[in-house]
């Protein structure tokens, strides 16, 4: 109990109150909340151990190409598991059954990996080499470069299941994979925040998206123009 402040130990003893539990003590009302904790913390550990699961293999074959090719494919790796909240929203968005086997199955972005790289080809060379192993099923894949959304969001999305090797168990876990370039997630972080503005005027939103899907357009025929200038030098190796 120290390690509340005098403001949320009046919280909680309102909330005992509220729930007609005044019969339990202080300490047991903690206790219970505790213990009702654990299963929460188990759930989201799984997503952990898939995140480490996945970014090793991400490192693991950075390393390889870098070896054979003497440049590393991945500019950088950035991983979350989705907070609490987010997860709560979704689930209440896609109407569904409200426990934690069903936000298993239902809800396939709690584990997130981006992975961003200079170059489209080292995509889909990452892509297919994560797909190859023999312990990684793919269980969707969003191709937003080859059909990019009509906003001009661009990005390959795939979700896969990975097991995790427990202490008696071993058990699949979902993962959503973005791999995009840098000009790819260099526009998605603006857009994103475009997405969030919610005190413009339709029409300086309808022109701000405009100007991004021009963005998009442009970064898109860069995307391109580089990977042809880099396939040219490597012929000429
Ligand atoms: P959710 O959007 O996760 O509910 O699922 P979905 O099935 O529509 O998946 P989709 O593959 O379209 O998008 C999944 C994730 O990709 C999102 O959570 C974003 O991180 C990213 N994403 C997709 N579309 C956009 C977009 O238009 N702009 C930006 N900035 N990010 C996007
Ligand atoms: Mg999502």
């Amino acid at each position: 109990m120290d390690y509340l402040t005098p403001q949320v130990k009046a919280e909680l003893m309102n909330a005992i109150e509220d729930l007609s539990l005044s019969d339990y003590t202080e300490n047991d009302f903690i206790n219970i909340m505790e213990e009702s904790m654990v299963p929460l913390q188990q759930f989201f550990s799984y997503y952990k151990c898939a995140i480490m699961e996945v970014e090793t293999k991400f490192k693991v074959l950075n390393e390889q190409f870098s070896v054979k090719s003497e440049s590393n494919p991945i500019e950088f790796i950035s991983s979350r598991v989705k907070s609490y909240g987010s997860i709560m929203r979704k689930m209440v968005k896609k109407d569904i059954p409200r426990n934690l086997g069903s936000l298993e199955d239902n809800i396939y972005d709690i584990a997130g990996i981006r992975v961003v790289c200079s170059f489209i080809q080292d995509i889909y060379k990452l892509a297919d080499c994560l797909l190859q192993q023999d312990d990684i099923t793919l269980i969707k894949m969003k191709d937003y470069i080859q059909n990019p959304k009509p906003n001009g969001y661009r990005s390959l999305h795939l979700i896969v299941e990975v097991p995790i090797f427990l202490e008696n168990e071993k058990r699949p876990v979902k993962v959503e994979v973005q791999l995009r370039t840098i000009a790819m997630d260099f526009w998605a972080s603006l857009e994103h925040k475009l997405r969030y503005k919610k005190n413009l005027s339709q029409e300086k939103l309808d022109m701000l998206a405009a100007d991004l899907k021009k963005c998009a357009d442009d970064s898109a025929q860069w995307d391109r123009k580089m990977q042809s200038i880099k396939n040219i030098l490597s012929e000429e190796e």
